[in-house]
């Protein structure tokens, strides 16, 4: 196990700079010893950041879900792999073990097989955060499907434009969803996309809540007799290193969302490495990550780094202020979790409520604390440390991306000396750069700058769906020969890193990547609306939310304000999910642009977040007038 725990600094810096010099002997290492391959590979490497074209471990066989199941059963055949914990907390826990894990997937994949999808075909995911989810995933890759899970907060107009994007044939789905004191009508949004979804032949309905759902005749069936019915063991279907495993949209600063393609043997390694030194994972650790399997982090680091590893993985259905704000610590404490790993926004939401929340429960099973998804402020990661960690348990702040598909810049805890907001060291294997306005790399330390990456990592998403050429232009156009992240960050005077957060028009609200162009596109088919234009403003629980500037039509002129408001974020709740909505929707008679008509989000950005004192070269706009106009009725 040579390179598998990485277990002082000096160690890190060595397997570091091994990785660095010799990339492709440093993961063909990796890959050797630590998964199960029906072939090895022809090539470790080939790749070509201009085209782009990236492969890893070309020629080699394997299916992801003997190496996440198969290989356990011999000697970890009894071990809980799945510990679901329902969102209500007297409802029991459920221990799915690898051998019980191993038949609910060949199961389902069995059952995916009768509905008719093959290897290649795409799967639409639309479950809550129930055991079925990990599994359809899981049965997915039995089969050689690609699977695309798409958030089940997410609204059915959504839902559609995914399901559409990359064909998907079949959507699995529950009747509904438990989230705190509510329960949510999935199966009523799943119903309303597939009016506008030709292609999908039918549909799962995973039976959750008990709720009286519509069942369309040849189109919809319950999953659980066909699961019943269904032969409990699924010969895993062979495939190339380089076939794709899933596709994950994100979204982008303009058009639609991106289905990034992740490919299989490159991400199982990536994944699976990082997880189990990033977590410092042994055997008989209990994990828990608090993200929703319908984001990257979830694949990554709920489902297959995790279980690749033989671990324990918590599945959590709930929210973090259900039945009460200590609902948190008390799984911490009945499951005695060792690595707890969650988002700065839920930090800050819990550190505003009282400390005996977190007081009453006993959290010294708590070896590592984790944050992802946006940068951690310097108060939110104090709280964190004081009172859930006891000054004890290193906190990693991880920054990666849906792209990355695995953890990019993160301290290994109780190696890397951790700095509150710094995301601190590149892992293994990634060599980041910081480039100038120029083009050019920025070296030595104490500098900022574009934050990209010199050179692949195995679990790189591939392409886009069905748009190679949004792929090259998006990543791999702004400079040449690496890949862009769309970060800001700053190198200080160690060589530690910190993200300063995004350099484009992406805005990241409670750690949800939210993209303006669509936000505006659906502000702008309200019928009053002429033109609008969004920006983030700091928000102490959401790190950033969502102020819009809406020009409204002559004849939207005389209709009451708050109507209005209340309007444009239904809409928006309707065209893209809640998580979208505005805080603030301001009126303007129009919008500061350049003399090439681009709208200098720059200017709205400061008098969002009131910040007006300087506001930066003003020279090239066409409109200076409107801009007091904004500042004067600021809200
Ligand atoms: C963007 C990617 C990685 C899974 C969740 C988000 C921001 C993520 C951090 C961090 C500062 C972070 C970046 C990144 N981000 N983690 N630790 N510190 N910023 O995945 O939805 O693809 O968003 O989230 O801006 O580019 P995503």
């Amino acid at each position: 196990m040579s390179n598998y725990h990485i277990k002082h600094l000096e160690e890190y810096y060595q397997v570091y700079r091994k990785s660095v010099r010799n990339p492709e002997g440093f993961w063909e290492e990796i890959a050797e010893e630590h998964f199960v391959w029906r072939k090895k590979w022809d090539n470790v490497l080939s790749w070509d950041f201009s085209k782009p074209e990236i492969k890893w471990f070309e020629g080699a066989k394997l299916n992801i879900t003997e190496n996440c199941i198969d290989r356990h059963l011999p000697t970890r055949g009894e071990k809980t792999a799945i510990l679901f914990e329902p969102n209500d907390p007297n409802e029991e826990a459920q221990h799915i073990t690898y051998r019980q894990l191993h038949e609910r997937v060949c199961r389902m994949a069995n059952v995916l097989k009768e509905q008719g999808i093959k290897k290649g075909d795409r799967v639409c995911i639309y479950l809550p955060m129930i055991p079925e989810l990990a599994i359809s995933l899981l049965a997915c890759a039995r089969i050689g499907a690609i699977h695309s899970v798409v958030f089940a907060g997410f609204s059915a107009n959504a839902l559609a434009t995914r399901i559409n994007d990359s064909d998907c044939k079949l959507v699995l789905t529950s009747d509904g969803s438990y989230r705190g004191g509510k329960s949510i009508d999935l199966k009523g949004i799943v119903d309303k996309a597939l009016e506008d979804c030709p292609g999908v032949e039918s549909v799962l309905v995973v039976k959750r809540t008990n709720s009286d759902i519509e069942m369309k005749e040849g189109r919809d069936q319950w999953v659980q007799p066909l699961l019943n019915d269904a032969y409990a063991d699924c010969v895993a279907e062979i495939m190339d290193a380089e076939d794709p495993l899933f596709i994950l949209y994100t979204s982008g600063s303009t058009g639609k969302p991106k289905g990034m393609v992740h490919t299989t043997a490159g991400y199982m390694v990536y994944t699976a490495y990082t997880f189990k030194n990033a977590f410092q994972y042994r055997e008989n650790d209990v994990y828990w990550c608090t993200a929703d399997i319908g984001w990257i982090t979830g694949h990554s680091y709920i489902v297959y780094g995790p279980l690749a590893n033989g671990a324990t993985t918590i599945m959590f259905e709930g929210v973090p202020s259900y039945p009460d704000y200590g609902r948190f610590w008390e799984v911490v404490e009945k499951h005695k979790v060792n690595q707890f790993y969650t988002a700065p926004t839920a930090i800050r939401a819990l550190a505003k409520e009282n400390l005996d929340f977190v007081e009453k429960y006993d959290l010294s099973s708590l070896k590592v604390l984790g944050s992802v998804g946006e940068p951690i402020n310097e108060e939110a990661w104090h709280w964190y440390n004081n009172n859930i960690g006891k000054k004890h348990s290193p906190i990693i702040d991880t920054w990666w991306q849906t792209e990355t598909g695995g953890m990019m810049i993160t301290p290994i805890p109780y190696v890397t000396p951790t700095t509150p907001t710094y995301a601190t060291l590149p892992f293994i294997g990634v060599q980041p750069a910081l480039m100038d306005d120029e083009g050019k790399e920025i070296k030595g330390n104490q500098v900022s700058g574009r934050l990209c990456i010199k050179f692949p990592w195995p679990s790189i998403a591939r392409t886009i769906w069905g748009d190679h050429d949004r792929y090259r232009d998006t990543y791999f156009s702004a400079y040449k020969d690496m890949y862009f992240t769309g970060d800001g960050a700053l190198r200080d005077a160690v060589g530690y890193y910190r993200i300063t957060g995004r350099v484009d028009d992406v805005i990241i609200v409670s750690g949800h990547n939210l993209g303006t162009a669509p936000i505006e596109d659906s502000i702008n088919e309200h019928p009053a609306v002429a033109e609008s234009a969004i920006v983030g403003f700091p928000h102490d629980v959401k790190g950033n939310a969502l102020y819009g500037y809406v020009i409204l039509k002559e004849t939207g002129e005389s209709r009451d304000r708050e109507n209005l408001r209340k309007e444009i974020n239904q809409q928006i709740t309707e065209q893209i999910g809640p998580i979208a909505k505005l805080d603030k929707i301001q009126f303007v008679p129009g919008l500061p642009k350049t003399r090439s008509g681009k709208i200098m989000r720059r200017i709205l950005r400061k008098i969002a977040s009131k910040d007006t004192s300087n506001l930066g070269d003003t020279s090239t706009l066409l409109n200076p007038e409107v801009v007091k106009e904004i500042m004067d009725n600021a809200l």
